[in-house]
């Protein structure tokens, strides 16, 4: 009878390992650009006269992600975004200053202008993977 838990546990362990050395080796967790995730929805708010757009960027990578840049040329925005979300450098802007990005956070901000901007990952560095 308690042989059924016993091998449970052993395969549960099994699994465990397999999984952590298939990370390493493989880099079966290392994720790319596509696991950063960018939201984009209205406020409902108008400032301004544009309209307010609340954008939420995830990161669904397992592992920390910084240096985390999108494509940022011709956003434009009347509601001021803080620098320390968002900075925009040339055609790119940094996300929270170049900070971790950990598993499953997310990066929220709101800007108001006429319509959406589409921002798109294009850079970032993946940590301790
Ligand atoms: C948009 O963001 C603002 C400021 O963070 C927040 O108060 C509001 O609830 C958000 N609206 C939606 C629809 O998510």
């Amino acid at each position: 009878m308690a042989t059924v838990p016993m091998s449970f546990i052993l395969i549960l362990f099994l699994s465990l390992i397999g999984k952590e050395s298939s990370c390493k080796i493989s880099g079966f967790c290392a994720c790319s650009l596509d696991n950063i995730n960018i939201n984009t929805i209205r406020s409902g708010r108008v400032i301004q006269g544009k309209l307010e757009w609340n954008v939420t960027v995830i990161n669904n990578c397992n592992c920390p992600q910084k240096l985390i840049k999108l494509t940022c040329k011709g956003f434009q925005t009347v509601e001021n975004v803080s620098p320390s979300i968002l900075s925009k450098v040339g055609d790119k802007c940094l996300l929270i200053g170049g900070k971790e990005l950990v598993k499953s956070t997310s990066v929220k901000f709101s800007y108001a202008w006429d319509s959406a901007y589409i921002f798109w990952p294009s850079e970032s560095i993946i940590v301790r993977c």
